[in-house]
């Protein structure tokens, strides 16, 4: 069995470039350019990879999968130390990622393929998304076939534009097609010819597979697409059922990195354990929720908890009021610039945006992460002021559905109130409230962890009360300590953990407002005394602080730094309040609301 491979090997050079620095000029249109000359040697970039691109990870993943092939005019082989060639690609493109988002520049004239009429006998000639093929090749490819009837002809059609290979539609028995091609040439070949692939999903006939697509970080979409369709080939020659094919195709791209695609036996036990599978992309969507520089909306107020800031501003609680603030915020422009991830409640992540699409897929096509409140809130201890959080029964199957849902990261919150005696005791948080509430907490974040969600645990030492910012650093740091020791009792894996927590500051009540040089002193000193060095990550509340306030001493935490973990905001009053008071229940008034919400995240960005 010989495929050959038709198409450009390239050099895809990955750098994840640091949007703050000197090196963008923006013009008057507040669009960002990048200044080509920037000095490479001074830290512009987060991080720098390069791989293979093009028909080269077609290459690859064929190879993994067991299947000789070459690709026409190049020596690149794969070995299993990865990709060896004698010659440099002569096409070199750069992937600039900024804000998590990539552009593509490729400095070098994008070369056309060179197709090199073979004198050996090819079972299959797979037309690769790289090739660029002018009227000459495509020539010689029809003489090719017309001589040698028996060759089988794969062709992935990216786009309409190349005209000169529509031409070679007719010959196709596979076409991989992209979503939005729409070419004539399409309506005269067979749909048991045709798979279509898109970002979100793959399918066939009327299977069809889901993706999720939470790869920003190293897999842009130039890879994603050849990594599928030469997965999907590739199982259809080994004789894999369709419903296999774009199953393996899936954990492919969902488990792949740079230069490393995956072998079949992987793909096959990675297929055979989902959803489980999803635990072995854990620890990436841990590390992609603190990406900086965005944060993450906690937007999952529960029925009570929206009820009340409804019903401060006289606005209706009703499904729709509920649906139509969400839909405010979610539909805020550019919103996946400012947050990696949303946090929902379960009201939320079934109703629909107003493009029909639930929340959950919606923000999920803006490439941000959808998590989920699943806590039932407080009840009180036997005769006790003192609280525990509710939502252990039945966690696991809410869990497994939520995961159906394109859910990825769950929360839980326990609360602490600071009260004293009358000689100025501490007498809450009791240690039996804290012990239960940890073990608690880290309980759900195994179950968590067991259904492929990332948990976010989030003790929050309540900001309403009379305490010191010295006593706020007591107890945080001592609910910090029992929290990481239950977390390891239950081997939860830190690195597939976050964690959400107040900062540490005096009580709202107390005489003396804490100034945000102390905050920013106090809450580095505790973290860095009290969370261990392999967590994720951690996300702040704002507890009650006014929006200001919380950004003001995230910016004095963050001065702080380094860290060795990432930190960002996870707020929601400090973000939404201002917007919910310019919307006040009108839609009329939306556009306020949005830009109210809009200057919150872009305050706290411009921070981290
Ligand atoms: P606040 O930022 O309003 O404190 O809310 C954060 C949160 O998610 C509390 O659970």
């Amino acid at each position: 069995m010989h495929i050959l491979v038709v198409g450009n090997v390239l050099k895809d050079v990955y750098l994840n470039l640091d949007s703050r620095s000197d090196h963008f000029e923006t013009d008057q249109n507040s669009i960002e350019w990048l200044d080509l000359s920037f000095n490479a040697s001074e830290h512009h970039f987060f991080n720098r990879n390069s791989s293979f691109g093009g028909a080269a990870v077609t290459l690859e993943v064929l190879s993994k999968l067991g299947l000789s092939a070459t690709i026409s005019g190049s020596s690149l082989s794969i070995t299993k130390d990865g990709p060896s060639n004698q010659q440099p690609p002569e096409t070199y493109r750069y992937i600039l990622i900024s804000n998590g988002k990539p552009c593509y520049f490729v400095p070098t004239a994008y070369q056309s393929t060179h197709f090199e009429t073979p004198t050996d006998f090819y079972d299959y000639i797979f037309i690769d998304r790289s090739a660029n093929l002018n009227d000459t090749s495509i020539n010689h490819i029809h003489s090719y076939l017309n001589l040698s009837s028996n060759t089988k002809l794969v062709v992935y059609l990216q786009n309409s534009k190349n005209t000169a290979i529509l031409s070679l539609l007719s010959r196709a028995s596979l076409v991989f097609c992209e979503n939005n091609v729409t070419a004539p040439e399409l309506s005269s070949i067979s749909t048991e010819s045709l798979v279509h692939l898109s970002e979100t999903n793959f399918s066939y006939l009327d299977l069809s597979e889901k993706i999720s697509p939470q790869r920003i970080d190293v897999l842009t979409h130039l890879s994603f697409y050849s990594i599928a369709a030469a997965t999907i080939f590739g199982c259809f020659i080994l004789g894999k059922s369709v419903e296999e094919s774009l199953k393996l195709a899936k954990m492919n791209v969902e488990n792949s990195t740079l230069n490393a695609t995956l072998p079949l036996s992987q793909l096959e036990s990675l297929a055979a354990e989902t959803p489980n599978s999803a635990i072995n992309n854990l620890e990436l969507i841990a590390s992609n929720l603190v990406l900086k520089p965005k944060g993450i909306l906690a937007a999952d107020e529960s029925g009570g908890s929206i009820h009340k800031k409804f019903e401060k501003l006289n606005i209706p609680d009703t499904y729709e009021n509920r649906r139509d603030y969400r839909n405010l915020l979610f539909t805020t422009p550019n919103l996946e610039n400012y947050v990696n991830g949303v946090i929902l409640f379960d009201e939320t992540a079934h109703q629909l945006a107003d493009n029909g699409e639930t929340f959950t897929e919606f923000l999920t096509s803006k490439l941000i992460i959808p998590g989920i409140k699943v806590d039932q809130g407080l009840e009180n201890f036997p005769d006790s002021t003192e609280t525990f959080t509710k939502g252990l029964d039945g966690l696991s199957n809410r869990l497994k559905s939520y995961f159906e849902m394109g859910l990825r990261f769950a929360k839980w919150r326990a609360a602490f109130n600071v009260t004293y005696d009358e000689s100025q005791k501490i007498v809450t948080p009791s240690d039996y409230a804290i012990t239960e509430n940890c073990r608690l907490l880290a309980e759900y974040a195994s179950i968590c962890q067991n259904n492929g969600l990332v948990p976010i645990v989030e003790p929050e030492l309540v900001y309403d009360g009379y305490y010191s910012i010295e006593d706020s650093a007591t107890l945080t740091g001592k609910i910090l300590d029992q929290l990481f020791q239950k977390l390891k009792d239950k081997q939860v894996n830190l690195r597939a953990c976050l964690l959400k927590v107040n900062m540490v500051i005096a009580g709202k009540q107390f005489s003396i407002a804490s100034t945000s040089d102390e905050i920013g002193a106090k809450t580095a000193d505790v973290l860095k005394n009290h969370v261990p060095s392999d967590l994720a990550g951690i996300v702040f509340l704002s507890g009650g602080q006014t929006p200001e306030q919380a950004t003001d001493n995230l910016a004095a935490i963050i001065k702080h730094g380094p860290f060795p973990w990432p930190i960002t905001f996870s707020f929601a009053r400090a973000l939404q309040d201002p917007a919910l008071y310019a919307w006040k229940g009108d839609n009329s008034n939306t556009k306020s609301a949005q830009d109210a919400f809009a200057a919150r995240l872009q305050a706290n960005c411009n921070v981290l």
